[in-house]
């Protein structure tokens, strides 16, 4: 039925051979950074009967829409059939929240114009990045998550939460349904998923913020009933103390995040303090904001700009990787012990550190087998590694090398493990 194809930087069109309209039967694509490979995909065949060799059996969270996992390549995409406008607004958004740097799913594009076999139209398509190593809620569970992490999936979404309200964005639909969680140093980081319903503002109420916080303890707390329902999460789960849960801890991060404190002007270290205790939640203090009385003996501060990933960025600059900010504090922590043990403390970081990478980092790394890289990324591999030696030792009741951990590990645990991506 095709014949000519053109490519451009922004969109790929299909001319139709027949001489019909273009604008009546152009299959549009608008892509931020084009797959040619695109084109290739069945969009004359509904999405919910696309099969081999396209769709590939990762998980999936539940929807309203038909959406689908497949393999172009060597890259995954998650494609979503719904109306024109909304694709082209949820795309746009999802763009927003990357240049904001905000954790949310990359979009790809945008298919527009499909028609199937006897010339009906088919729904448009977005298109995002597979977000790799990451599971929905639901998988979680049928891993083997126990309730006992259930806080720490809470804390996941409500940092996810606060800072999509720093950054002025309102969610308007938060659920665990919306949202992929990676593993991250035995905790988890939480990737908005759904941003159909969000809206970026140029400034938002407390009342907004707040409207989301009601619908994420609504949607949280049916989504757990549900879980129980189904015998994914067993009846000693109270759900209502999980959404408490999830209220409380996102007004103390709030809070913190964002209050103002007064002190007196021989308190300064107070100011230092804040600024601590924020490194700790894992938020850089771009601007603080310091203001003082006329005689100058009480000061006010209040983070103005706070930016989320400071362990993230700081094991980036010593060493280039890139890991989830949990997993970059326990790589920081090993670099600082192995930094002590080897009396290099007076050395130049970014020297260590690259030792630190060569000698010990790259070498576990090394040490996963080809068959199970699709377990656990590197990084959370390398926490549970730290975790088991220390398991080891406590057992030995002495010390434990890294290496022999990490090949106990491999043997008796890892093994075990489920595959959570597609092995590349
Ligand atoms: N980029 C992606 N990476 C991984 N999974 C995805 C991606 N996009 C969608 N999904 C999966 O598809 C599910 C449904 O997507 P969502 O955008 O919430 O659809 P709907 O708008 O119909 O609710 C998500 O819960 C998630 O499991
Ligand atoms: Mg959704």
């Amino acid at each position: 039925m095709f014949r000519k194809r053109r490519f451009t930087d922004t969109n790929v069109r299909d001319y139709p051979a027949d001489g019909t309209s273009v604008a009546a039967m152009a299959l549009r694509i608008v892509a931020s950074r084009p797959d040619p490979a695109l084109i290739s995909l069945p969009w004359s065949v509904p999405l919910e009967e696309w099969g081999e060799p396209y769709v590939v059996p990762l998980p999936r969270g539940l929807s309203r829409h038909v959406v689908r996992i497949v393999r172009l390549g060597d890259r995954i995409y998650a494609v979503k059939e719904t109306v024109e406008d909304i694709a082209f607004r949820e795309y746009r958004l999802l763009r927003d929240l990357q240049r904001l740097n905000l954790p949310a799913v990359v979009p790809q594009g945008v298919v527009t114009g499909r028609v199937d076999a006897d010339g009906r139209p088919l729904p448009s398509a977005l298109l995002t990045e597979h977000l790799r190593f990451s599971l929905p809620y639901r998988s979680l569970f049928s891993h083997g998550l126990s309730h006992d992490s259930l806080p720490s999936l809470v804390d996941a979404l409500v940092v996810l939460l606060v800072r999509l309200h720093l950054a002025e964005f309102f969610w308007g639909d938060v659920s665990l349904s919306n949202v992929l969680f990676r593993r991250s140093a035995g905790g988890f980081a939480a990737y908005l998923v759904d941003a159909e319903t969000g809206e970026l503002r140029p400034s938002m109420a407390a009342s907004m913020r707040d409207y989301d916080l009601t619908i994420a303890t609504e949607n949280v707390f049916a989504e757990l009933l549900d879980l129980q329902a189904s015998e994914s999460l067993g009846q000693e789960i109270e759900a209502h103390e999980i959404v408490e849960l999830l209220e409380s801890r996102y007004r103390v991060l709030w809070q913190e995040l964002t209050e103002e404190e007064e002190f007196s002007a021989s308190e300064m270290w107070r100011m230092e303090q804040r600024v601590e205790r924020l490194n700790d939640l894992g938020f850089d203090v771009d601007e603080l904001d310091i203001v003082t009385d006329f005689d100058g003996d009480r000061v006010r501060i209040q983070p103005k700009v706070v930016e989320a990933g400071h362990h993230q960025r700081e094991l980036q600059g010593l060493t280039g990787l890139h890991v989830e900010d949990a997993q970059a504090r326990r790589l920081l922590n090993d670099l600082a012990s192995y930094t002590a043990a080897l009396g290099l403390g007076r050395e130049d970081r970014h020297l260590v550190a690259s030792r630190w990478l060569e000698e010990i980092y790259e070498p576990i790394a090394a040490m996963i087998p080809a068959d199970a890289t699709g377990k656990l990324e590197p990084a959370e591999i390398f926490h549970e590694v730290l975790a088991h030696r220390w398991y080891l030792a406590e057992r030995a009741g002495h010390d434990v090398d890294i290496f022999e951990a990490a090949a106990d590990y491999i043997a008796t645990v890892l093994k075990d493990k489920p595959d959570e991506a597609i092995s590349r």
